[in-house]
């Protein structure tokens, strides 16, 4: 499919609604370093070997650890190819900013998997199985243009799976005794909101730029939510769908996106 290139003509619309200097983003990473640490340290040490779940827990986990891991892995690279195209330097600082959130999330991801005793010629197959999010990832991999992947990767997927869905994976891992995956996810997410938050600015900026760039956002998010689609097939993760597509539709839908047809 060609792709579909939008311009920002105007960049002072866009401001990073965080307003983050290097300074306060460093300090702020820091503090959220600390109250990591602090939370991990306060878990019961078996909870961190994995010793409070069932066998049958960490056999259906697999999946979830993989859209964790593989999802985080993806980010890294993504947001550092939006960094490298990015039009103008405030969009830049956002894109690398949240290149350092990716690579904290990827590190404790990549702790899940040693500490459950997961071999790692699993992660692999893992997420390549049907039933993850691995093909919309895969797909953003693809793309060059930073507009493009912010849409589908920061407005559409952490949209989507912001704070809704990650507090449906945080109760559901914390009800099954994987205390450190709840807490993994209720740390990721704030950073998310941040990530979120800032694509939410962009959108909004190039659709008052110019509004023929609301077709092609409209197109972006079909083209995303059609690939996510697959991982509720057949009636598995309902929940986590309709989570999913609500936590979305709830920034979207106001900025005039329409609903998918799926
Ligand atoms: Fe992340
Ligand atoms: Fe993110």
């Amino acid at each position: 499919m060609a792709q579909q290139r939008i311009v920002l003509k105007d960049p002072d619309r866009f401001k990073d609604p965080a307003n983050l200097s290097w300074e306060r983003y460093v300090a702020l990473q820091a503090r959220e370093r600390e109250r990591y640490l602090a939370e991990r340290a306060a878990l019961p040490p078996e909870a961190l070997t994995y010793a409070t779940v069932s066998p049958r827990y960490l056999e259906r986990a697999v999946d979830q650890f993989a859209n964790n891991y593989y999802s985080e892995l993806s980010a890294t690279h993504y947001i550092a190819t939006a960094a490298a195209h990015a039009p103008f330097d405030e969009l830049k600082k956002c894109c690398l900013f949240q290149l350092a959130d990716e690579q904290r999330h990827l590190e404790m991801d990549t702790e899940v998997w040693q500490r459950a005793g997961i071999p790692e010629r699993d992660w692999l197959p893992a997420w390549e199985a049907s039933g993850t999010t691995c093909r919309f990832f895969r797909h953003v991999l693809e793309l060059d243009d930073t507009f493009e992947i912010l849409v589908k990767a920061n407005f559409v997927a952490e949209g989507a799976a912001g704070p809704g869905t990650f507090a449906v994976l945080a109760d559901g891992a914390e009800a099954r005794g994987d205390l450190f995956s709840a807490l993994n996810h209720r740390a990721r997410v704030r950073d998310e909101t941040r990530h979120i938050s800032f694509a939410r600015v962009l959108v909004k900026a190039l659709i008052e730029d110019d509004p023929a760039n609301l077709d092609v956002i409209q197109r972006w998010q079909d083209e995303s939510l059609e690939l996510f689609r697959e991982v509720a097939r057949g009636g598995a993760r309902q929940e986590w769908w309709e989570g999913f597509l609500a936590s979305y539709y709830k920034i979207a839908l106001p900025l005039g996106l329409r609903p998918t047809a799926l």
